[in-house]
């Protein structure tokens, strides 16, 4: 229920709507039910004379003007609400993925994420859309019938009611069921999503390795599991109907018997028996709809449940942001007695103490595992260290705020993530609205001003998954453009050149010599040739710093070092 009235939360602000649909449910309530009077007087009166058969034809007509007004505005109002109940939800729950912790994107596969944003949302939109609406609808009509039934013949009523406890007990039963296995359904749901995505994002791997029946297997396999487990759930939903339907005649037969024997004993007129028969009719519907609208709030809360726990994923580096800004920082860093470990609880950086000067070039080498991702990352707080503390011009990275403390950092890494859009957009993610030529400048200064011209639209070229298709050097030198342009005073090169070709390699590297003046820089090489320009080299290996020192002093005195070397230049 907690899922339920969080839902509602996000109707704040519509609250003057509410009256609108009372109104149009009351109203509803009256007109729906009102049939039922008509036909016991049609029978009890308007038989007997032409005056009396009028006024209740008129009556009756004006009422269905009355019904179809009030359940077009019903039936607008209520979706209205619901509609913009679904788009504030989506719209709030990408707003807090966006600022989820990066262990959540680690931990947690895309494709979960994606069902729950899909396959977990619909199950809300079914709610809503139908739940909801057909909740508010049906129970303005049982309201009006059992005040009719209350009315003709309490005694009848009551009796009546004796199937009510088992209808209670039922679905409560169903509910927790349905609750239940919805948890599991949707789960499984989410690993058919995953199976898919991986599917499309790993078609080249698979083509290679002709594994494509497997992966159809795979497909079939995890819908399977699912087919298994929802049928599981049909078989007891789909009890829910006809066992209603049972009550249901149960509450039909006993009416006829002891409504048909006040009738014969002269206790109630035919009429006020018809209309008393007419309104437990139309209170039927809503009942039998109540059960089912049951199972639809239980499902509605396990999937709620599912968006919401993702929702409530704290951030602590958020949290635990400082209020310090700076326009410009000169770049000096210091890691002070450094440690880290991921969930995995296993320590990944053991006592790290390092003084980086301003404008220094700092290499990092190391067999890989070593830690060097772990360590840069620390810097702008993608993760925060779990041991000591990293400062900034003196300041703890953590007495930041956070996006101050980021607008001077820049990274760019191995693979580097472009969004679909122009070339120019991209140079120029980094803020809104920037001026074409500093968007060019930044193009020339990491040398992709000469490839971008040779392109169709130049700037404007589309890139992304729907437009030009870029080499992995053009890439990283568009990467490396909107990582100048933030005129960061702190640089993070991690293995930026690894992935590329010696001729591609050539071109970043000048990129990255253009941009490196007057920055503090961190490079993370895998490729000892690339770190000449380094003003000092660390050696890190299993989470610890092994050697310092510049090329000539590593040969002497790092084994490692030199081991790392002779690998290189033996290939
Ligand atoms: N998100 C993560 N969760 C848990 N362990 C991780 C994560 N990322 C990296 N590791 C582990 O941390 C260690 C250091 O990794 P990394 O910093 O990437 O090394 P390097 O960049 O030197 O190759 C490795 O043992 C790796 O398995
Ligand atoms: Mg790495």
């Amino acid at each position: 229920m907690k899922e339920i009235k969080r839902l509602l939360k996000y109707l704040r602000g519509f609250e003057a709507y509410y009256p609108i649909a009372i109104i149009f449910m009351l109203v509803l309530s009256v007109s729906q039910n009102f049939l039922a009077v008509v036909i016991g007087q049609f029978i009890n009166i308007a038989l007997d004379n032409l005056e009396s058969l009028k006024t209740i034809i008129f009556l009756g007509g004006i009422n269905a003007v009355i019904l179809f007004l009030a359940k077009f505005g019903q039936d607008y109002t209520l979706n209205y609400l619901a509609e913009n109940l679904l788009i504030r939800l989506k719209n709030d729950v990408l707003g807090r993925i966006l600022y989820l912790p990066m262990h959540f994107f680690k931990n947690t596969q895309s494709g979960d994420i994606l069902s729950r944003l899909t396959n977990d949302i619909t199950n809300i939109q079914n709610f809503m859309r139908r739940g909801v609406v057909d909740m508010i609808m049906n129970s303005a009509t049982l309201l009006g019938a059992v005040y009719i039934m209350v009315h003709m013949n309490l005694r009848l009523f009551l009796i009546m009611m004796v199937v009510l406890p088992v209808i209670v007990v039922i679905i409560y039963f169903l509910g927790i069921f349905v609750k239940k296995y919805t948890l599991i359904t949707q789960h499984l749901l989410a690993l058919t999503v995953s199976v898919m995505q991986e599917v499309v994002q790993g078609i080249e791997v698979i083509k290679i390795f002709s594994s494509e029946q497997r992966e159809d297997r795979r497909y079939r396999a995890s819908n399977q599991a699912y087919l298994e487990k929802k049928l599981k759930e049909i078989r007891v939903t789909a009890l829910s109907l006809p066992l209603m339907e049972i009550l249901g005649y149960t509450a039909l037969l006993l009416i006829f018997w002891f409504g048909g024997k006040d009738v014969i004993n002269g206790h109630m007129t035919l009429g006020a028996f018809i209309t008393f028969f007419v309104a437990a009719g139309n209170a039927s519907t809503p009942i039998r709809r109540l059960s089912n609208l049951h199972l639809m709030i239980q499902r509605t809360t396990a999937s709620a449940s599912r968006i919401f726990d993702m929702m409530n994923v704290d951030n602590p580096i958020l949290k635990t942001q400082g209020i310090q800004e700076k326009k410009r920082i000169l770049g000096t860093v210091l890691f002070d007695k450094v440690g880290f470990s991921y969930d995995t609880g296993e320590p990944v950086l053991k006592g790290i103490d390092l003084h980086v000067k301003k404008g220094e070039v700092v290499a990092l080498v190391g067999p890989s595992g070593g830690g060097k991702t772990t360590l840069v990352n620390l810097i702008p707080r993608l993760y925060d260290c779990t041991e000591g503390g990293i400062f900034i011009d003196g300041i703890n990275t953590r007495d930041f705020k956070l996006t101050n403390l980021r607008s001077h950092i820049a990274m760019v890494s191995q693979t580097n993530f472009l969004f679909s859009g122009t070339i120019a957009e991209n140079i120029g993610y980094a803020r809104e609205k920037l001026h074409q030529d500093l968007i060019i400048e930044a193009a020339k200064a990491a040398y992709a001003h000469d490839f971008i011209m040779d392109m169709p639209r130049r700037y404007e070229t589309q890139i992304g998954e729907r437009g030009v298709k870029l080499s992995g050097g053009q890439k990283q030198r568009i990467a490396i453009a909107r990582a100048i342009i933030r005129n960061p005073s702190i640089l993070i090169f991690d293995e930026a050149t690894s992935a590329l070709d010696t001729e591609s390699e050539k071109h970043v590297q000048n990129a990255i010599n253009n941009l490196i003046k007057d920055r503090t820089t961190f490079i993370v090489a895998h490729r000892l040739s690339t770190i000449q320009n380094a003003d000092r080299i660390i050696v890190i290996n299993k989470g610890r710093i092994e050697a310092v020192g510049n090329h000539e002093q590593l040969m002497e005195t790092s084994s490692l070092y030199r081991k790392l070397y002779s690998i290189q230049f033996n290939n």
